[in-house]
């Protein structure tokens, strides 16, 4: 099982009607919120998604317009309208926790889980997509390496951090659905 950690979800008080997947961009988080909402029968939801419905532009052309700041206020509006949703499976854009209004506001109404993946794994899963602004860089492997350092800990503060390096995602989904289903029943 997952480790959980610091935060203690069944004794806190908070509400945890929905899920909410961070960490690293390709650790999985789109592939598993899919999967565990169907298992759960939640809806499912991504906070990029969000953002370009809501702004009618890609990621990309934000970044490349307005700037790295810009799409960050966009991300922080979109996570708070998330607070009046329940049964739902938010993934998040991977640099979402780094700001803590992000994390806080999560964790009133869902629990927080972190995929976790090495650097390696990461780049195998990423080299050949071309939509994140982040990695249009002279050496990607190494810009995943330094991101993944300066962001360990805020993706370290999730409730629940799974390793899918070690695991197929369908046993990460697996967990994820039972660690939701364990903590929301011990926290009512
Ligand atoms: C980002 C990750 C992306 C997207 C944007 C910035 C990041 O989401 O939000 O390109 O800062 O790590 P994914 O993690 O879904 O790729």
């Amino acid at each position: 099982m997952g480790r959980v950690l610091y935060s203690d979800p069944m004794h806190s008080g908070r509400h945890l009607v929905n899920i909410a997947l961070i960490g690293f961009m390709g650790t999985g988080k789109t592939t598993v919120g899919r999967l565990v909402a169907e298992q759960l029968r939640f809806e499912y939801v991504d906070t990029d998604e969000l953002i370009q419905a809501g702004t009618g532009r890609t990621i990309a052309d934000i970044f490349a317009k307005e700037g790295e700041p810009a799409f960050r206020a966009l991300e922080q509006k979109v996570v708070k309208e998330l607070a009046s949703r329940t049964r739902t499976v938010i993934a998040t854009g991977g640099g979402l926790p780094v700001n803590p209004d992000n994390l806080t506001s999560l964790k009133t109404h869902s629990l927080v889980v972190c995929l976790w993946s090495s650097p390696e794994k990461i780049w195998e899963r990423v080299r050949h997509q071309s939509h994140r602004p982040l990695l249009h860089d002279a050496n990607p492997q190494a810009k995943i390496r330094e991101l993944l350092a300066a962001r360990e800990r805020f993706y370290k503060q999730a409730d629940v951090l799974l390793n899918t390096d070690l695991r197929s995602l369908r046993e990460v989904t697996r967990q994820v659905a039972h660690q939701f289903q364990l903590e929301s029943a011990g926290a009512k």
